[in-house]
């Protein structure tokens, strides 16, 4: 069992996926949220983890580990309040989008640090979560790592991949649901169940993935092949996907996410407030 103390700041979707996961993680006992209102609270979080919520930041006090989990615009309110109240042994480990290592060093010039992209996946540990590490001790990064392997998978990468990864991945969940949803809708048209149409639609996407990664030695459209039969039904939805432009769109979806991570990491550059 960990006995490092955590310290999540933030009560939004994602600490509260974070929170969740790690809770029942027989690992982690020592959890604490720093809230800075009621909003989220009343939206899902049960008794359990609402005990675990406290307003004062002197609970950074006695954190052994800081994870930042606010929109990009807070982010440097919240870590003038960790450089002001965590001890200088603390690692901080951020979870917020374009928010580089450079600048959680400008406000925390000792601290370990790990930027990361998760996704919302971590409360069921099927994120798949990039990590880059900055000035960290050996034992603090094992630490860390435990704790980014409760949420699933986690890979280091080089920090210029963080970006394009909260758009591929850390957002990837909203657009994978939104292709989810149109073959929801369409099903209905179609005069299917809603909720039969939901199970059957989730379950092809779990087992295509499933498949896919069981079949790494093949490409995609090896894969894909197998699904379309000449003059058939597949063939025939592939042509309008196609035909109507649907990888333009998708690259270009990906790509708007990818600078909008960009633009907010520019747009808090001017509130840097060494502590
Ligand atoms: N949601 C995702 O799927 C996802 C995936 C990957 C990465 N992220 C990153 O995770 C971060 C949080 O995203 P989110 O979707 O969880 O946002 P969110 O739902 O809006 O939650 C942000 C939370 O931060 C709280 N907060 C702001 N400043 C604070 C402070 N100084 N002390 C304590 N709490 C403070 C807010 O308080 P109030 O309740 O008072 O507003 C809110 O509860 C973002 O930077 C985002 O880039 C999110």
């Amino acid at each position: 069992m960990d006995q490092k103390n955590l310290v999540i700041i933030g009560s939004g979707n994602l600490a509260h996926a974070l929170a969740i996961r790690w809770l029942r993680s027989e690992r982690i006992s020592r959890l604490s949220v720093l809230a800075r209102s009621q909003k989220f609270l009343s939206q899902g979080w049960n008794e359990a983890l609402r005990r675990r919520v406290t307003y004062d930041p002197a609970i950074l006090g006695g954190a052994h580990l800081v994870v930042l989990a606010v929109k990009p615009k807070d982010a440097m309110a919240a870590l003038h309040q960790v450089a002001h109240h965590a001890p200088n042994s603390a690692v901080i480990l951020s979870v917020v989008a374009g928010i580089s290592v450079a600048k959680i060093r400008s406000m925390l010039p000792t601290m370990g640090i790990v930027r990361t992209m998760p996704n919302i996946c971590s409360e069921v540990g099927r994120s798949v979560t990039g990590y880059s590490l900055d000035g960290i001790a050996d034992t603090d990064r094992d630490h860390a790592l435990l704790l980014l392997s409760e949420l699933g998978d986690a890979i280091e990468t080089p920090e210029a991949w963080l970006d394009p990864m909260t758009a591929l991945f850390g957002s990837g969940p909203a657009y994978v649901l939104e292709f989810i949803g149109s073959i929801v809708n369409t099903a209905v048209n179609l005069g299917l169940d809603r909720d039969v149409a939901r199970q059957l639609a989730l379950r092809m996407v779990v087992g295509t993935g499933e498949l896919a990664l069981t079949e790494s030695g093949h490409t995609l459209g090896d894969i894909q092949q197998r699904v379309v039969s000449p003059g058939g039904t597949t063939e025939a939805m592939l042509r309008v996907l196609h035909t109507q432009r649907w990888p333009e769109i998708m690259e270009s979806a990906l790509h708007a996410a990818g600078h909008r991570a960009q633009e907010l990491g520019r747009e808090t550059a001017g509130s840097i407030h060494p502590a």
